[in-house]
């Protein structure tokens, strides 16, 4: 009744940006993203009948009561489909270093969707496990799949068509993604709560929605061309759209910090200097720069000299969720 799963992170080119349903995490919108390989988590799930609680360790300490609730509810979700009733020590470390300001909500429950199916015995395929990652964190059910990746909001009520798939191999293009940690502080919204009181009330959501299926064609068509400019067009405007509705909220927030502009800013000059290089911004102060890997080096060397940058990670697509 044990079993180990390693799953890695995504960026997404197109944003998840709220919920139509929030016990079943089903989205109001599409959305597309790169999964990453250089930040995964690897995560042991061991149902116990000795156990009277699950545990979660995290990164080699125990976790706060908040993250093991989380856990311990999703679990509550894989017991039922499995129909047993005995509660998991859950081992989890990622390959990056917490208060990065990192987010590792979706590498953390693609491993642990995938592992604990496993552990409880059931036989998940990659639709069905990404229904259930889902349900611990949306964004979570593109890191299913390698590569590119379309998480399709669905419109049935019970979530059944809601789940993601993969729209090209990690292999079809190697991109490079520069993310530049600008704060190690924790923000003080966290998505899901940034999401819903977007939802609830910015005037612009409406507006928002609507940009979503042409700039989804758009970037899912860049990438079958493997064409840099437009998929880095189409992702800087959606990021900053999404912006946008946190900025037109009741009352309004941002999670931008100084670090956040100063990159931004890099990334212009870099464009004029005649270096293809494009943003993208999660709900969070970090910024990932889109660019070819034969710039990856010298980009990576411009944002460290920014005094905002802390650290500066490469990545390029990475692999799907795979059982150790
Ligand atoms: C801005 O998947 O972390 O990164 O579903 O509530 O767990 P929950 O939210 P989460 O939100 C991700 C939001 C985003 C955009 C994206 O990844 O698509």
């Amino acid at each position: 009744m044990q079993a180990s799963a390693k799953a890695h992170s995504n960026m997404a080119l197109i944003k998840y940006w709220g919920k139509r349903d929030e016990t079943l995490m089903l989205p109001h919108n599409s959305s597309f993203s790169v999964t990453l390989d250089a930040l995964y988590t690897t995560t042991t799930v061991a149902f116990d009948a000795a156990l009277d609680h699950d545990i979660l360790i995290l990164n080699g300490r125990e976790a706060e009561e908040k993250a093991r609730l989380k856990v311990s509810r999703f679990l509550d979700i894989v017991r039922e489909m499995a129909g047993m009733n005995i509660h998991a020590k859950v081992t989890s470390q990622n390959s990056f270093p917490t208060g990065a300001g990192l987010a590792s909500s979706a590498s953390g429950f693609a491993a642990l969707a995938c592992a604990a199916s496993k552990a409880a015995g059931l036989e998940l395929d990659g639709k069905a496990l990404s229904m259930l990652a889902r349900r611990g964190s949306g964004s979570a059910c593109r890191s299913i799949y390698g590569g590119f990746v379309e998480w399709q909001k669905g419109v049935k009520l019970d979530g059944s068509d809601s789940y993601a798939k993969p729209v090209a191999p990690p292999e079809h293009w190697p991109l490079s993604l520069l993310i530049a940690t600008v704060s190690d502080k924790q923000k003080k919204i966290s998505s899901r709560e940034g999401m819903a009181k977007t939802v609830a009330t910015s005037p612009f959501y409406n507006s928002w929605l609507n940009t979503i299926e042409e700039d989804l064609a758009q970037a899912k068509a860049a990438v079958q061309n493997r064409d840099l400019d437009t998929l880095g067009k189409v992702a800087e405007r959606n990021a900053l759209r999404m912006h946008a509705t946190m900025l037109s909220a009741d009352p309004p927030f941002l999670y931008w910090q100084k670090g956040t502009i100063a990159v931004i800013r890099e990334v212009e000059s870099l464009r004029e200097s005649g270096i293809p290089a494009y943003f993208t911004i999660d709900a969070g102060a970090n910024v990932a720069v889109l660019c070819e890997p034969s710039h990856a080096a010298q980009i990576k060397e411009k944002l460290l000299r920014l005094r905002e940058v802390q650290h500066v990670i490469v990545s390029g697509p990475g692999p799907g969720v795979t059982l150790l």
